[in-house]
């Protein structure tokens, strides 16, 4: 279904985000017809461009990213046609000029802001659009991660745009809320009569939570030396993963009702603290090794970087303190460098209460596990009776959901549907201040403890499962991570 009309500005139109996701996202939209010709969408940056010079930019980084495959010169010659160029150097007020000349005077186009710019800029950005009377009624504005690097810098940036735009204007960007399978997390809970009488203390052991990535720092160490994987990924990405796996039922889908029970889990977060922050813990940072057989740098020289202390991996034993969910231990981690790409959700089920096959036959508790990316499934590890003769045996087998069995349509970059949803004006998949807020005081307090207690960095190789110390951690509750 086409959106309304809309004229988006992406502030850093010519930075890596716009290049390789954003304008990609909006030109796959338009191939699908979705997004009507009348609307516009204007790359800004300080960068002295012209138009032409503009769309052969980012002519060039779709090829350089997406390759030719889905590329039709013809769909991309229409597609130019809603893109312009204005530059600004958002930190001068009387830079605006040319921003506003390519804006639609009539404002009859729903227009939105797009911030891909570091968050110390936002307050400039809003500012500098509200005195040159750019920001109108209709308006609004997408903010990107990092927003902010602890509770005080997110509420500061928070104030600057809120004295701009309204709340109900501020999409607050997760880009994992916009990836199908993070959504069909919704849908797998509240769609299934099956799991809910079980999605809780009584029958489940533990949870995991792994978002692990193959690809290193390297390219952006800038930013990730100063930021580290608890600010980069836990913060945002895995929080957004635990709050949806552990809060309770919505009333609806609507934004305001999905995002109070998120918020509820992320205050229900027991805090860690100097006193227990070694165990609940372990920073790593890779070392050189090999990922896929192929010999990998460690973090130092990827991020051209002499000495840090920057955690590049991360392991947490959470826990939310609820009704619902107390003594469940759940363990996320996240890691750059590991032997594979893999985010996935693990729901370990307790054991049956009794076994009626005796005590030389083992029976495996039940395991969920949902894998979002790559190789999207959802498989339910059961046990069955091992067919045959000679006695009864066993076996653990998975009723196995898998997308590429059954769905053969294109899965939208999560960036289209956020996008759109900004269009619609549809605030669920976005974040509230508070929500923000509260996921940045409980990162605060960890990093506040490892400040503390000057928790050291321990050294993983590359291409491994992490450090050894986070195995430790599992091993003093009788826990193991699930194995690939
Ligand atoms: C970003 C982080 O938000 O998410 C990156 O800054 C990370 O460090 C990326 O690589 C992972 O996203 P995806 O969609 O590739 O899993």
């Amino acid at each position: 279904v086409p959106v309304e009309p809309f004229e988006i500005v992406v502030f850093g139109g010519t930075g890596d985000l716009a290049r390789r996701k954003l304008i990609p996202s909006l030109y796959h939209r338009f191939c699908d017809g979705q997004i009507p010709p009348q609307s516009r969408i204007i790359g800004a940056s300080r960068s002295e461009l012209d138009r032409d010079g503009y769309l052969k930019l980012i002519r060039d980084s779709y090829i350089e990213f997406a390759g030719q495959k889905g590329f039709s010169e013809t769909k991309w010659k229409s597609f130019c046609k809603l893109i312009d160029y204005a530059t600004v150097d958002v930190t001068k007020d009387n830079d605006w000029g040319g921003l506003g000349e390519k804006l639609d005077k009539s404002e009859s186009l729903i227009r939105v802001f797009y911030l891909a710019m570091p968050p110390a800029l936002f307050s400039d950005i809003c500012n500098g659009l509200q005195k040159a009377g750019l920001a109108h009624k209709q308006s609004r504005v997408v903010l990107e991660k990092p927003l902010g690097r602890d509770f005080k810098s997110a509420d500061a940036i928070n104030e600057a745009v809120g004295r701009v735009f309204s709340e109900k204007r501020i999409y607050r960007i997760d880009h994992f809320l916009g990836k199908e399978t993070v959504q069909n997390l919704l849908v797998l809970r509240f769609g299934n009569v099956l799991l809910e009488p079980l999605w809780n203390r009584d029958s489940i052991e533990h949870i995991e939570i792994t978002v692990a990535e193959d690809i290193g720092a390297g390219g952006r160490g800038a930013y990730y030396d100063k930021s580290g994987a608890l600010r980069d990924m836990v913060q945002n990405h895995l929080l957004q993963l635990l709050c949806l796996t552990m809060m309770e039922p919505p009333g609806s889908t609507d934004a305001d009702d999905l995002r109070l029970e998120k918020i509820k889990v992320l205050r229900a977060l027991a805090p860690i603290t100097p006193a227990n922050v070694k165990q609940k813990t372990v920073r790593g940072q890779y070392v050189k090794g090999k990922v896929d057989g192929a010999s990998v740098p460690d973090y130092l020289t990827d991020v051209e970087i002499e000495e840090s202390t920057a955690e590049t991996y991360v392991a947490i034993n959470a826990e939310v303190n609820n009704w619902r969910w107390a003594g469940v231990p759940i363990y996320i981690r996240t890691g750059k460098r590991m032997k594979s790409r893999r985010s996935e959700i693990i729901v370990q089920f307790k054991p049956v209460p009794h076994s009626v096959f005796g005590p030389d036959i083992k029976v495996n508790p039940n395991k969920l596990v949902i894998r979002l990316q790559p190789d999207e499934a959802v498989n339910l590890w059961m046990e069955i009776k091992e067919p045959g003769a000679g006695g009864l045996r066993l076996k653990t087998l998975p009723l196995n959901l898998s997308y590429a069995d059954n769905f053969t349509v294109r899965y939208p970059d999560a960036y289209e549907r956020l996008l759109m949803d900004v269009v619609r004006g549809r605030l669920s998949l976005f974040m509230r201040r508070d929500e923000v807020e509260a996921a940045w005081r409980w990162c605060d307090g960890i990093l506040e403890a490892w400040d503390e207690v000057d928790q050291s960095v321990a050294y993983y190789p590359a291409g491994s499962d992490g450090p050894e110390e986070a195995k430790r951690m599992l091993a003093r509750q009788d826990d193991v991570w699930s194995e690939n």
